[in-house]
């Protein structure tokens, strides 16, 4: 048994990260576990989970797993969870509940968490006491042994924890069945050393290090060969990519202009932290036609004092200034944002000064949340002292102010013609696609399967505030 210790996970040592570049083997006994079973995955948060996700499957599928939709029909049910806010735990325990009814009419159902939620002292604490009947909790550090951890909680038959506090090697050859033909995610780095005082992130995913830039550029060049468009560098913070090499100089700038020449159609990066952002970078993405000009630039608070005790390291003078340098080296780029909102001690004037920022920058979107105290964060001492009617009173209210420029922004795009690349069919409506334009809007059009996996231009009929309507005018 290896549960999570919060304060382990908070230590950052000098200790070198190693790379594994060894093929990675599975126990041939293990390749069988999973013969004319099925599996389900339930994935919660972050692009970092969706990716997670590709791995974990791919990693059950090497051992005759095979995927099956609705997770009542599964054998093994695996839970890959987020700890970002409370909400989810709430979504994971209350699904949770559901998997226990249907343990109890087929007991052999094995079942699983991972993700970040695994990584918190708190909630392994909490399986331990009352989910003694899951099968097993996996870290996030510790993924790549799945197999192993599978193996024994089945051949045992008693709940297995194995949940490493501190961040192991790089392991670089972990298989992955990617969810997408056409859009690849890449992990360029894995951890956070920024420790916002809100956030749980440095704690569940350990402190940051970097993948080589020659094994992301092997990774994007090997996704063109396979006919993958569009490649999403992904990092919790990626603009201090490469920070911490100790025996190379070379940073996110580099590597943007590495994965560039790979010759890849498009090229996205999440997420980025403005305190990171340098102008060199906004020059590359300026100069280099395939890296897509849309950014997302969390800015949490509009205000000073706010900013300050979320630990951020800028202020909202800073950050207007990055985000007019952006706009005009790239004026037809989008800009999105994250922003929090009831945090401790957030003043009216406070609350105001967030409203007023973004009338300032006008974001084409934000994601905007409802703080939330995470246990072991700086933050979780400060005093949460703001009714939760008021907090939703002024989430709605930004989400008003919020909507309207994303609206107004779409709203430019009208009668313009844009590239868009073709994702697949839409959700929604069986016989539209849905693609996404190079700066990041979702747009539906009429069309056959033909232009699935290829970027077209797309005349704009109809703008909303979260997607447009156009169609196809030729093939880009
Ligand atoms: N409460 C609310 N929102 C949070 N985020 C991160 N931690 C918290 C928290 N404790 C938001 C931030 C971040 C996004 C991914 O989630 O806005 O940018
Ligand atoms: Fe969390 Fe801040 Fe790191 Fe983003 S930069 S993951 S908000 S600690």
């Amino acid at each position: 048994m290896q549960i999570p210790n919060m304060l382990e996970s908070k230590k950052r040592g000098q200790s070198k990260v190693k790379i594994i570049k060894e093929e990675y083997i599975i126990d041939q006994n293990m390749k069988e576990l999973g013969k004319g079973k099925k599996y389900h995955i339930k994935t919660y948060g972050c692009q970092m989970n969706i990716r997670d996700t590709e791995t974990l499957r791919a990693l059950l599928e090497e051992m005759s797993f095979t995927w099956v939709d609705d997770f009542k029909e599964a054998d093994l049910i695996l839970l890959n969870t987020c700890a970002i806010r409370e909400n989810v735990h709430n979504k994971v325990f209350g699904m949770l509940g559901h998997v226990k009814h249907l343990k109890a009419i087929k007991p052999n159902v094995i079942v699983g968490l991972c993700g970040c939620m695994a990584q918190e002292e708190v909630v392994v604490n909490k399986i331990l006491n009352k989910y003694k009947w899951m099968d097993f909790v996996i870290g996030t550090h510790n993924m790549h042994r799945l197999p192993i951890v599978l193996d024994e909680a089945i051949t045992k038959q008693k709940l297995k924890v194995e949940v490493w506090s501190k961040e192991g090697d790089i392991i670089e050859n972990v298989p992955v069945k990617r969810d997408s033909k056409y859009k690849a995610w890449v992990n360029i780095m894995y951890g956070c050393d920024k420790f916002c005082t809100y956030c749980i992130v440095p704690y569940t995913r350990g402190k940051q290090r970097s993948r080589r830039p020659e094994d992301i550029i092997t990774e994007v060049k090997e996704l063109v060969l396979d006919g993958y468009q569009e490649v999403t560098l992904l990092g919790q913070n990626v603009n201090a990519y490469g920070k911490d090499f100790v025996d190379l100089n070379y940073n996110m700038e580099n590597l943007l202009e590495d994965v560039s020449k790979t010759g890849i159609n498009r090229i996205r990066f999440v997420t980025s932290h403005p305190w990171d952002f340098t102008d060199g970078m906004i020059e590359v993405i300026k100069n280099n036609k395939n890296i897509m000009p849309y950014f997302h630039l969390p800015i949490q608070s509009g205000s000073d004092k706010v900013l300050k005790l979320m630990g951020r390291r800028y202020n909202r003078e800073k950050y207007l200034e990055l985000f007019n340098k952006i706009k005009e080296a790239i004026p037809e780029s989008s800009i999105t944002t994250d922003i929090i909102v009831g945090f401790p001690n957030e003043s009216k004037e406070d609350f105001n000064d967030t409203l007023d920022i973004v009338n300032k920058c006008k974001f084409d979107g934000a994601y905007t949340f409802i703080y939330s105290k995470r246990e072991g964060t700086p933050a979780s001492k400060m005093e949460d002292n703001i009714t939760i009617e008021e907090k939703e009173k002024r989430l709605q209210k930004l989400n008003e102010l919020v909507n309207e420029y994303a609206r107004l922004s779409n709203e430019k795009l009208l009668h313009k013609v844009v590239p868009v690349l073709i994702e697949g069919y839409s959700e929604k409506k069986s016989d539209m696609l849905m693609g996404y334009t190079d700066t990041f809007k979702l747009v539906n059009v009429k069309g056959n399967s033909k232009y699935i996996g290829h970027i077209v231009n797309v005349l704009i009929t109809d703008t909303k505030s979260w997607s447009l309507n156009g169609e196809i005018v030729d093939d880009n």
